[in-house]
């Protein structure tokens, strides 16, 4: 048993890919389990920069095999616009990258489903507009799921596109009664053709991941998102519409968790969402103040959709927790040489709620937004970090920091990311 998972502790773009791709060479197989195009990584390899949403880590190594698991939703024009690209800049997929047969399909009818839902609406999420949520409802809801491994069957695709479209059609027209209709025949001859296409790759991968842990073959599991958006133990309903924790590992892939033996949770050095939902530790102090200083020094801005992310404090209240969901055995701290540009630093080590102090994080999204930070401080270091390599080239004001963290979770911090070349590491 050699299998890994790196999932990210907070709302998402904890810089996981960085830490997938250091990990790729201890690892024979790279799965994604679980989201869709709504993720978004990016690797920076040999000076290139390179940002998937849908596509594992791993394929930017063709010598291992990629796999897209059955709990992740495939929007098959992204699929084959991001191997396109890839092909482009000389990069080798093939049989490396698979896809499974049970991944549910998102269609055109799942965006315009979700654009309706979300414009204009008290209840929005801000979600990144990829159709994720609907397409996972209707994989739930049952009667209007597809499965690729469906779209290699032509006449069965027709039949099931003509019981399910119109029935869109009535859903989109109730949501807006201008919204644009769809055409089954149009549609299935439209997504006949990127079944040709990805025919190649689209395999039932389950069977092919027990077989391959069986021969020893050692896999690494990448979630998408993080923690905190995980649609069961995040802050509901501002989530993403799957397990974005390690328990999305076993649905999402078929394989048993028990095979796991090793979880890298990844935290930033502060934390950042983006879309709607409670974040005590939010700066929203201007644009001179240090949200918007860690917003530019960060790039936060979203790799998807393009959206500046909401930037505060580490709220370690909020990982404490789900470290502890997720199991994490161990912390890789990412973007530490951020916060250089931080004078004083603050942590959030529990929340006040009516008067009360909290100490664990709360399971409503509606109390968390009540909730306000106690902070401790730190002193910064306010020098660059991005020339580190080792744990003693750090200031003493930066260790001692990533020290208290460690503390407050209760974890070991195995690797330290000061800037996103691969370099540009300290493995503690
Ligand atoms: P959805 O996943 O597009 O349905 O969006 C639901 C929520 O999850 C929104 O708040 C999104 O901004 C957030 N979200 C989805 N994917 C990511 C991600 O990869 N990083 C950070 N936030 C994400």
């Amino acid at each position: 048993m050699a299998c890994t998972c790196v999932v990210g502790l907070q709302w998402g773009d904890e810089a996981k890919g960085k830490i997938v791709d250091l990990l790729t060479d201890q690892h024979d197989i790279v799965i994604r389990f679980n989201g869709g195009a709504n993720a978004g990584h990016t690797v920076v390899q040999a000076g290139k920069t390179f940002k998937f949403s849908l596509l594992p880590t791993g394929v930017l190594k063709p010598h291992l095999t990629s796999v897209i698991a059955n709990g992740v939703v495939v929007y098959p024009p992204r699929f084959l616009e991001e191997v396109n690209n890839l092909r482009a800049a000389g990069i080798s997929i093939a049989d490396n990258l698979l896809v499974s047969d049970h991944a549910h399909v998102i269609f055109p009818y799942h965006l315009e489903e979700e654009r309706l839902n979300e414009q204009g609406s008290s209840q929005a999420i801000g979600t990144t507009g990829r159709g994720i949520g609907p397409c996972y409802q209707d994989k739930v809801g049952r009667g209007c799921g597809v499965r690729l491994g469906e779209l290699l069957y032509p006449d069965h695709l027709r039949t099931r596109l003509h019981a399910i479209v119109p029935r869109k059609n009535q859903l989109l027209r109730a949501l807006d009664s201008g919204a644009r209709g769809f055409d089954p025949d149009t549609l299935c001859d439209e997504y006949l053709g990127h079944a040709e296409k990805m025919r190649p790759h689209i395999t039932d991968t389950t069977r092919l991941l027990l077989q391959a842990i069986k021969n020893g073959k050692r896999a690494l599991f990448e979630a998408a998102q993080g923690s905190l958006l995980d649609v069961d133990h995040g802050t509901y309903p501002y989530v993403t519409s799957s397990n974005s924790t390690t328990a999305g590992v076993w649905s999402g892939s078929g394989v048993p968790a028990r095979n796991l033996n090793r979880v890298v949770g990844v935290i930033k050095a502060y934390t950042t969402r983006v879309g709607r939902g409670p974040f005590p530790t939010e700066l929203n102090d201007g644009k001179d103040g240090i949200g918007e200083r860690i917003r530019q020094t960060g790039r936060e801005y979203g790799t998807v959709t393009g959206r500046p992310r909401r930037c505060g404090w580490f709220d370690a209240v909020a990982v404490r927790y789900s470290a502890a969901v997720s199991g994490a055995d161990e912390l890789a701290v990412m973007l530490l040489d951020v916060l250089s540009v931080a004078k004083e630093i603050s942590i959030c080590t529990s929340y006040e709620w009516r008067n009360r102090r909290l100490e664990d994080f709360p399971s409503d999204a509606f109390i968390l937004d009540e909730c306000r930070p106690i902070y401790e401080t730190l002193p910064g270091w306010e020098t660059d970090l991005t020339h580190c390599r080792r744990l003693a080239d750090l200031p003493p004001a930066a260790r001692r920091y990533v020290e208290r963290l460690s503390q407050l979770l209760d974890l070991p911090v195995s690797i330290i990311s000061v800037g996103p070349d691969r370099e540009q590491t300290v493995f503690c």
